[in-house]
């Protein structure tokens, strides 16, 4: 009962986390366009501090929206704001990390076959690199390089790789890969918290007392603006990526997590390129090389040899293996206590069962060993390559 309410919490946290990132990330696409979409304004909106002028048309109206140099001279009454898309996009994030991560660390994070860690430590590990990450990001942001964009993607590019490797060298695949999005996602919702807001903040209040603007201000909110635009694709990949094994459980997972990194942040460039006006099409092309390329690099080689083990094992061996191996939480109505229901509405009770799955058993059991989930039941390779054989053989027919 415990769990099956459990499911339900997740499942309204994982809705409320993907509405609240649909708006931030929108409001991240559109005012990044909106900035460098602005076209120079007639004279007597310069004359008012106006650098910017865009108009656009949409849901039936014509919009015109102007962006000042500094600020107005005097404040509007009203002054949207944009900050709780992020924070809540966060906390929900995190709240759903402890639940599925850290709650159901055995199940989900820990993989024996990586690391033999106890549930503390791969909870003190989680943390320290999702606090870790954003103070290293803060403290690379502090320096000089942080005006050179070609420097900064490059040490991010190059942390990025650290933690890629270090976490796949410590947590399941997809624990590794969640990692890295929460890294990401905390540094983005640090940007907002600490520089961002703060800024806007210290605009606002100077306008209202009428003080002398400072340039900077905007210039560094700008800025981090910017780094959470590029960041958005790539953590937009590993929000999705669970459901694709091929990716993290691939024997060089890190390697494939920051390709995917590298390669969709790259494509964020061709946009932000395009909305100034300059047309770079060789950047999209080249982004979807590199992922058609990848694809192609991780084709599973499907040498499962004829002879070893004694080369068919029947349809009974085969149940009794799955029985062994998945049934426990493969089952309408699974034994094992963190499921109420067969996951993936994949139970593989009967041998018509197993047959109907039988593409997706390969692709989990055998191409890669993400199942059984962390190899819980100590699945051995023989165990996998009868498996395949099998289904090579029987279930194809
Ligand atoms: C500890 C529980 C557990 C065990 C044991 C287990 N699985 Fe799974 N399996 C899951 C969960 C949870 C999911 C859903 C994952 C998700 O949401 O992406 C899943 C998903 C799947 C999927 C769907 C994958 C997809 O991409 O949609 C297949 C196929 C599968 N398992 C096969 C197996 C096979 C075959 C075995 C035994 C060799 C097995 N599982 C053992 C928990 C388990």
């Amino acid at each position: 009962m415990e769990t099956y309410f459990l499911d339900w919490l997740e499942l309204v946290l994982r809705w409320l986390h993907v509405i609240t990132g649909i708006a931030w990330i929108g409001a991240s696409f559109y005012f990044v366009w909106l900035d460098n979409s602005l076209e120079e304004p007639p004279r007597w909106k310069i004359d008012n501090g106006v650098k910017g002028e865009l108009w656009a048309v949409h849901g039936g109206g014509i919009y015109e929206v102007g962006k000042y140099r500094l600020g107005p001279a005097k404040l509007p009454e009203t002054l949207h704001w944009f900050k709780w898309e992020a924070y809540s996009t966060w906390l929900s994030g995190m709240v759903l990390m402890v639940l599925i991560f850290y709650v159901g660390a055995d199940t989900y994070l820990i993989d024996p076959r990586i690391a033999e860690l106890s549930r503390i430590e791969a909870i003190v590990f989680g943390i320290s690199f999702i606090v870790g990450g954003w103070l290293l990001y803060e403290l690379l942001c502090s320096t000089a390089i942080v005006t050179n964009g070609p420097a900064i993607a490059l040490c991010l590019t190059f942390s990025a790789a650290v933690a890629s490797w270090a976490l796949t060298s410590l947590f399941s695949g997809r624990g590794a890969f969640i990692h890295l999005g929460a890294m990401i996602g905390t540094i983005m919702a640090g940007n907002v918290f600490r520089v961002i807001i703060p800024s806007q903040r210290a605009l606002v209040a100077a306008i209202e007392a009428g003080k002398e603007l400072d340039p900077a201000w905007g210039a560094k909110a700008k800025l981090r603006s910017t780094h959470n635009n590029y960041f958005t694709l790539p953590i937009l990949f590993i929000m999705v990526s669970n459901h694709y094994p091929m990716t993290y459980a691939h024997t060089h997972n890190w390697l494939i997590l920051l390709a995917l990194i590298m390669i969709s942040a790259f494509a964020r460039h061709f946009f932000n390129l395009r909305h100034r006006g300059i047309f770079r099409p060789s950047i999209l092309v080249t982004s979807v090389i590199a992922t058609s390329a990848l694809a192609w690099v991780l084709m599973p080689v499907r040498a499962i040899p004829e002879t070893k083990p004694a080369n068919s094992i029947s349809d009974v061996e085969v149940t009794a293996l799955i029985s062994k191996h998945c049934v426990a939480c493969h089952a309408a109505q699974p034994s094992h206590p963190a499921f109420t229901s067969a996951p993936g509405g994949i139970a593989l009770e009967t041998i018509a069962q197993i047959k109907r799955w039988s593409t997706q058993i390969r692709a989990v059991a055998v191409d890669t060993e993400d199942m059984p989930m962390v190899n819980s039941t100590n699945m051995t390779a023989d165990e996998r390559q009868a498996l395949g054989q099998w289904i090579e053989k029987t279930a194809k027919r």
